[in-house]
């Protein structure tokens, strides 16, 4: 693929969105094992932490992660490039820049939400990045921040980020208010306003525009999917990832032409336990991956019991895989 082209359509229809915390090694897995084709997203790591860190601990992933994309922080040109080089280097199928984050720590460094009034300098990161790698890179963006949220406000930054050759935006379809409110305030106060999203994507037909924020359902996304080319996901993933199954169902295997069921909640308990028993000889703790797992029965009868039982058997010391399977009884 060459700098900057884009994977097919169905590869950019549905994704799970980058999430602190949340989207580790371990809940890409779960995902992946949900469904084939949806599109994963790294947590946010910063250029500078993967330039002088623990490089092969934070780009390890696993092969059935695929696609997966590297999202990265950051407002140094050269130190993303080197970083966004690591990441395809290590075998990502994208490399995402966050221009979207608002917490305090990210503004002070100056990066995230705060780089959208400079979209010059995001401009020459992208640039910089891929003339150093040649995965497509993507940038995942607010619909504005503080009080420069019109549409020629947002519609001027992709503008002048898609002339350094990003063709994908991912937009959470709220501004970021950067002095203020905290970065989960900033996932709930400012207002959804899906109909600019639209219009961008109607504006910059050439551009592929992915709309995120609130969407909790299959509804929803099929609304989305009439005017944008792809939705991403965030916290209805994390809370009820099974969902994701259906998703598979519902929208990727017709753009596929896959034919995939979603598995039952309790073979993927199985192929958890199965995974599980693998990373723990590779150091991780139990409750590392189950702590992910929590959401798989989500609304299923009998939720809490197993939650309780997964939850506490899991943190005892030494917990094995086993309790996997063990809280299948229940
Ligand atoms: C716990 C948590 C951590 C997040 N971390 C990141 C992150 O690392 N990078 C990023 O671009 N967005 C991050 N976000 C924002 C999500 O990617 C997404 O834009 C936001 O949650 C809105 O989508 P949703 O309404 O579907 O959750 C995070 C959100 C949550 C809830």
């Amino acid at each position: 693929m060459s700098a900057g082209s884009l994977p097919p359509p169905a590869e950019t229809l549905l994704s799970v969105a980058p999430m602190m915390g949340r989207t580790d090694r371990h809940f890409r897995y779960l995902l992946r094992l949900l469904a084939p084709d949806l599109r994963l997203y790294t947590e946010m790591l910063t250029a500078h932490a993967l330039v002088h860190g623990d490089t092969v601990r934070y780009l390890a992933y696993n092969e059935s992660e695929h696609p997966v994309a590297l999202q990265l922080g950051g407002n140094d040109p050269g130190l993303l490039a080197q970083a966004a080089r690591m990441g395809a280097d290590h075998g990502y199928d994208e490399i995402n820049l966050n221009i979207g984050c608002p917490s305090d720590r990210v503004s002070t460094g100056d990066f995230g939400a705060c780089l959208m009034d400079r979209p010059q300098l995001v401009a020459e990161c992208v640039a910089e990045i891929r003339a150093h790698v040649d995965i497509p890179v993507s940038v995942k963006t607010r619909c504005g921040i503080d009080d420069q949220d019109n549409y020629e406000f947002v519609a001027a930054f992709l503008t002048e980020v898609a002339a350094a050759g990003c063709q994908l935006f991912i937009l959470h379809a709220r501004k970021a208010i950067l002095a203020g409110l905290s970065p989960a305030e900033n996932r709930h106060i400012p207002p959804l306003r899906y109909p600019l999203v639209y219009r961008l994507a109607r504006e910059f037909p050439k551009l592929r525009i992915i709309l995120n924020g609130g969407i909790r359902s299959s509804r929803e996304v099929r609304e989305h999917l009439l005017y944008t080319e792809g939705v991403m996901i965030g916290r209805q993933a994390y809370s009820d990832p099974y969902w994701m199954s259906k998703l598979q169902e519902g929208f990727l295997n017709p753009a596929t032409g896959r034919e995939w069921e979603a598995p039952a909640r309790a073979l993927v308990v199985e192929q958890m336990a199965d995974y599980a028993q693998q990373a723990l000889a590779e150091g991780a703790r139990l409750h590392h991956i189950t702590r992910h797992m929590l959401g798989l029965y989500a609304g299923q009868p009998g939720v809490r019991a197993w939650r309780r039982f997964l939850s506490e058997s899991a943190a005892q010391k030494d917990a094995g895989a086993s309790v996997l399977l063990e809280s299948l009884r229940l």
